[in-house]
Order: structure tokens, then C-alpha cells, then sequence
């Protein structure tokens, strides 16, 4: 993970406030026992369950699961990488960070290897497109599209040439590794064995994360193949839920513009930087998920979308406001003219032209009352469109702004304001939400954990004495057994947690602790009982689990015929079954 020492990375925490940082962002009151808590930034809650921890610097959402200490939460909240959140926190805390070491590990160290297959595939496909004769046939296609130079290399476009192995033969031979090869998504499986190149005769578009690492392609074909765009499946570092195109370049000037703007495809986002437009992301043909919209949250309130013009178009649009506002966000929405991609209008009408559409885009109801006209003759078909739209007002959490949609969307569809109101009461009622990928946009896995083991540790963290105690634990259970708990225990045993991300192995365990920090130890009132009941019910376990094991031991020890083994098995499992009575007696 991280290039940087725990000691470095301690430094950059000792020297922020996490209650100041998540202050900024989220309205926190006192809670008791050094802890404050606030409405989770992280999923939509009507009650707190945010919680930070100023004597331990971390937060912890007992809703979404949400926790971490001040470099996860910038980190999560800006959507930059540990480094970026480190020297972001190192810049505010005064702290100057050393040249970054090297060690990898783990799947750090394929993240690493597999960000770094595809920078070189990114130089290769490069390469190919300058290349006078290998690369003429895209030269030839992307001059047809008339992008500036500048763009062109801004965005990395190359070429993967014909042929089932150019670019195989390249990173073989700059000395990628098979397992990042057949990890990379960049080829695929030959039924006999070995791999080919999964793009050919492509223009390739390199697909960044947030920070700017190339996670992904996506290839234009440039003959008739079927496909006319094929993108990288997911891969350790590509999860498609959670990228969008052109962010990394987008990100500054939608600060700047505290609005983005939302295109389908990767030539609608080019196209837009190529004329000076630079707060546009592009979603490129997947249907907007709640990842997505809460990582445009994190940079703007609200969000333009430009679909084409056409059918399916709409309906996408339709389909992303229902997401978008789920995430908070202010959506408004415009069709071009004649069905006209931004590319088309672009190259057509120029920037500006469009910057105007832009600026008066109209809010969703509106656009979405006109795109349905045909079907506001009737009443029945007037009760429909009203119904697909409160499908979507059904997410927006204020009740203001939900009143002024209501009485908008009463306006466009030439319904008695009050009725409107109404017939919305009456919808939400009756019909149960539609899962529009909505609610807690669950961005990790949970880890379930005990309440015994969060209260066990939030003891020890009270009354650390109680730590010479609950040392026996590490010592009753053997290594290979360890649980998130343990793991905890024994950082605890070792003194203070300085650094999440470097002081534990396991998320498990970093959740583990920061909800047993987060937890209010007040209640925990006989913390000397507590631990030695928790002691007991752990020694207990692992004797059941050795015990286990001794039993499919005696069983191997029998099929292999192996006397000895055999008995050096059964006198342990006599042993164990005492030890076992005489704690289930005391
Ligand atoms: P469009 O079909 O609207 O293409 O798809 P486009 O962007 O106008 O492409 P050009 O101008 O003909 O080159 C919009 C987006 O949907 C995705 C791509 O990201 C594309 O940019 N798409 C489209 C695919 O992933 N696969 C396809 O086969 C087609
Ligand atoms: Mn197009």
C-alpha cells in the first residue's frame, strides 16, 4: 500500500484533527466519552449513527459501516488515493512528507503490477497510432473526427493494431508476469491454451480512475465489426460501478463550475474538452449507478444530463435523474436538436452554442413533461407520466424541495396542484419503492462482528490495565486461528493504534476496531467482568476447535494406518475433553 513508513504516515495523523476535518463536512454534536456524532456523509439517515472519536481519531457509521481514521475519510469523501489524502492531510497539518520508499506486498503488489501493465499498454497503443505505418489507418479515422491534438494526447488515445498478439508480445517482452497478464483483462483465454489480444484494429481510449490511473480500456472498432465499442472487463483494479470517464480531467472545473455534466460516450466527453468544456464525465453506455452518482456528489450539487435525443436516450435519462437525486443531487436535463449527440452538436453549432443549451437547461420535471407530450392528452396517460416522475421524487429527502417539485410537476402536467399532492400520498403508499439502485450506496463489503467482541474491546480500550488480562487470549489461541478480534487484541496489547491502514492486516479488523472505539464506553459498566466472561467463552471456543481438528486427525491417522499418529491423536482428544468439562464447570 503505501511507499510510506507507519511512522510517516503516524506523523501526517498526529498532526490533523479528524474532528475538524469531518467537522467541515458534517454537523457534529457532543455525544459523551469523547465522541461526537452527526448524520452519516456516506448514506441517506433521518437519525445519526455517525460517529467520531476525537480521543481516537476515527469515525464509525453503525448504519452503513462506513469507518476509518482522518486519511480514509478524505481519502472516501474526495475520492483520492491513499498518497493524494496523505499529502493532502500532510500539506494541512504542516508536515513535509519524504521521498515515498518502495515496499509492495500482497494485493497492493498486484494492484501495482497491474496499474503498471497497463501504463505500458497505454505507451504501447500510443506508440502504434504515431507510428508512420502501423498506426495510419486510425491517424486517418481520428483526423476524420477532427479533435485537437491536444486532446488526443490529454486523453492518451492510441491504437491497438491487427494481429492476435502486437500487444501480447509487447509486455512479454518488457517482462509482465503471466498471472498480471491473464489478470489484466487485456486478452483472452485461446481454447488450447496462452492468450490473444482482446483488442484489435481499435481506437483505444485508456479509462482512469479519480487519481488518474489508467484502469481500464475501451476500444472503437474502425472496421464493421458488430461491436463498435469493447471495453476491458472487471478486474482487481477496474470496478465499472465506480468509474467514470473523463473524471480525473473533469474533476477541477466542476469545483470550479459547481456543476458537471453528464454525456454517454467517450467522444461526447472528448469533444467537449476539445472546445474548452472541461466539467463533463461521461458514463459510456452502462446505466448510471449510485457509486457513480455519489462520486460526482463529492465535487458538485447538481448535474446536467445530455443524452441523445433519442428513445432510449430518455429513458436513460429518466433512469440516471431517479439515481442522481437519490444521491442528493440537483438534476437537470436537455435533449439536443435532430437526435444530435454533444459530439455532432459540438462539431456543428460550436462550444458555445452548447454552453447556452447547457445554461438553460431546464429541471427534470420540466424536460421530462415535455419529452412525454404526446401522452398528456389523456388523463390516464397524464396519471402515467406523473407516476414515472414521482418514482423519482419519492428519493428527495427535503421536504421543500420536494413540495416545489410536486407543484412543478402539477404545472407541467395541467394538474390541480392540490390533487397532485394527493395522488403522490396515495402512489408512495401504495407502491412499494422500486429498487432504483438507491438508499446506502454500499460501496465495500460489511464485515458482521460480534457485539461480544466490540464490547470486550471497547472495555480493554477504557480500562487498558485490564490489557495484562485479556494478553492470555493470544497465547490460548494459535496464530492460524486468529480471528479480526484477536488481531485487534494483539495491536492493543502492543500499544496505542497510530495508523490504521499500517497498523492492522485485515479490514476486518480496522472495522472491528473503529466501531469498538466508537462504541460508548460509559455503558460498558463492569468491564473487569466483561473481559474475564469474554476470556472464558474464547478458550472455550478454541478448545472446540482443536478438538475438531484432533477428530479429523484420528480420522487420517486411521485411513493412513499409522499407529502412533494415531494414539498421539486420541490421548489429545482425551485431554482436551477435560480441559473442556472443567472450564464449562467452573
Ligand atoms: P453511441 O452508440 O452513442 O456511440 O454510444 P458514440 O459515442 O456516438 O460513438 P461514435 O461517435 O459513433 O464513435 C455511446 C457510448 O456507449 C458505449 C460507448 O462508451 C459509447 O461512447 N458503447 C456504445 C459501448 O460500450 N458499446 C457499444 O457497442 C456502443
Ligand atoms: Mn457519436
Amino acid at each position: 500500500m503505501s511507499m510510506y513508513s507507519r511512522e510517516v504516515v503516524a506523523e501526517v495523523l498526529a498532526a490533523n484533527d479528524i474532528v475538524q476535518i469531518i467537522g467541515a463536512f458534517v454537523e457534529l454534536k457532543g455525544a459523551g466519552g469523547g465522541r461526537k456524532k452527526g448524520l452519516c456523509p456516506f448514506h441517506r439517515e433521518k437519525t445519526p449513527s455517525f460517529v467520531v472519536s476525537q480521543d481516537k481519531q476515527i469515525y464509525n457509521c453503525f448504519g452503513c459501516g462506513k469507518h476509518g481514521d482522518a486519511i480514509s475519510f478524505v481519502m472516501e469523501h474526495e475520492g483520492l488515493a491513499f498518497v493524494e489524502a496523505l499529502q493532502k492531510l500532510a500539506d494541512r497539518g504542516n508536515v513535509r512528507l519524504p521521498a515515498p520508499t518502495g515496499d509492495n506486498n500482497g494485493a497492493d503488489g498486484l494492484r501495482k503490477q497491474l496499474l503498471d501493465c497497463n501504463n505500458l499498454a497505454t505507451r504501447f497503443f500510443r506508440a502504434v497510432l504515431k507510428d508512420e505505418n502501423r498506426g495510419k489507418t486510425a491517424r486517418v479515422y481520428l483526423d476524420s473526427r477532427r479533435l485537437k491534438a491536444e486532446t488526443v494526447d490529454r486523453f492518451g488515445l492510441g491504437y491497438a493494431p491487427e494481429g492476435w498478439s502486437t500487444l501480447l508480445d509487447a509486455l512479454q517482452k518488457r517482462g509482465v508476469s503471466e498471472p498480471v497478464l491473464g489478470a489484466s483483462g487485456l486478452f483472452k483465454d485461446r481454447d488450447g491454451g496462452g492468450r490473444y489480444d482482446a483488442f484489435r484494429n481499435r481506437l483505444m481510449f485508456p479509462i482512469k480512475d479519480v487519481s488518474g490511473n489508467v484502469v481500464a480500456f475501451g476500444g472503437r472498432a474502425l472496421d464493421d465489426s458488430p461491436a463498435k465499442y469493447i471495453n476491458s472487463p472487471e478486474t482487481q483494479v477496474y470496478r465499472k460501478s465506480r468509474v467514470l470517464y473523463a473524471l480525473h480531467e473533469a474533476r477541477d472545473a466542476m469545483r470550479r463550475e459547481k456543476f458537471a455534466i453528464l454525456v454517454e460516450g467517450y467522444f461526447d466527453a472528448l469533444r467537449c474538452f476539445d472546445a474548452g468544456i472541461e466539467n463533463v464525465v461521461a458514463t459510456c453506455g452502462t446505466a448510471l449507478t449510485a457509486e457513480q452518482a455519489s462520486l460526482i456528489r463529492r465535487y458538485v450539487p447538481s448535474v446536467v444530463i445530455v443524452y441523445d435525443g433519442d428513445a432510449a436516450g430518455i429513458q436513460a435519462a429518466l433512469k440516471g435523474t431517479g439515481v442522481l437525486t437519490a444521491a442528493g443531487l440537483a438534476v437537470r436535463a436537455m435533449a439536443l436538436p435532430g437526435g444530435q449527440d454533444p459530439d455532432d452538436f459540438i462539431r456543428d453549432a460550436g462550444g458555445g452554442a452548447f454552453r447556452q443549451m447547457v445554461s438553460e437547461a431546464s429541471d427534470f420535471v420540466t424536460f421530462y413533461a415535455r419529452q412525454s407530450e404526446s401522452r398528456l392528452g389523456s388523463i390516464e396517460g397524464r396519471t402515467q407520466v406523473a407516476h414515472e416522475l414521482f418514482d423519482i421524487l419519492r428519493h428527495i429527502e427535503d421536504e421543500v424541495r420536494l413540495d416545489e417539485y410536486l407543484g412543478l410537476t402539477a404545472e407541467r402536467l395541467g394538474l390541480n396542484p392540490w390533487a397532485c399532492r394527493k395522488e403522490y400520498e396515495k402512489y408512495t403508499t401504495s407502491t412499494p419503492q422500486r429498487k432504483v439502485e438507491d438508499d446506502a450506496p454500499e460501496i465495500e463489503v460489511q464485515y458482521v462482528f460480534s457485539k461480544d467482541d466490540c464490547d470486550f474491546l471497547a472495555a480493554l480500550m477504557r480500562d487498558p490495565a485490564l490489557l495484562d488480562t485479556a494478553r492470555k487470549a493470544l497465547e490460548l489461541v494459535p496464530p492460524r486461528n486468529r480471528t479480526a478480534m484477536l488481531e485487534v487484541l494483539e495491536v492493543l496489547c502492543r500499544g496505542d493504534v497510530r495508523s490504521m491502514q499500517s497498523d492492522f492486516e485485515r479490514e476486518e479488523a480496522r472495522r472491528l476496531y473503529a466501531a469498538s472505539a466508537a462504541i460508548d464506553a460509559e455503558q460498558i459498566t463492569e468491564p473487569e467482568l466483561l473481559v474475564s466472561k469474554r476470556l472464558k467463552a474464547l478458550e472455550k471456543e478454541s478448545l472446540r476447535i482443536e478438538a475438531a481438528e484432533t477428530i479429523a486427525e484420528i480420522q487420517e491417522a486411521e485411513r493412513a494406518g499409522d499407529p502412533l499418529r494415531l494414539t498421539v491423536a486420541l490421548q489429545r482428544k482425551v485431554q482436551l475433553k477435560k480441559q473442556l468439562e472443567r472450564i464449562g464447570a467452573s
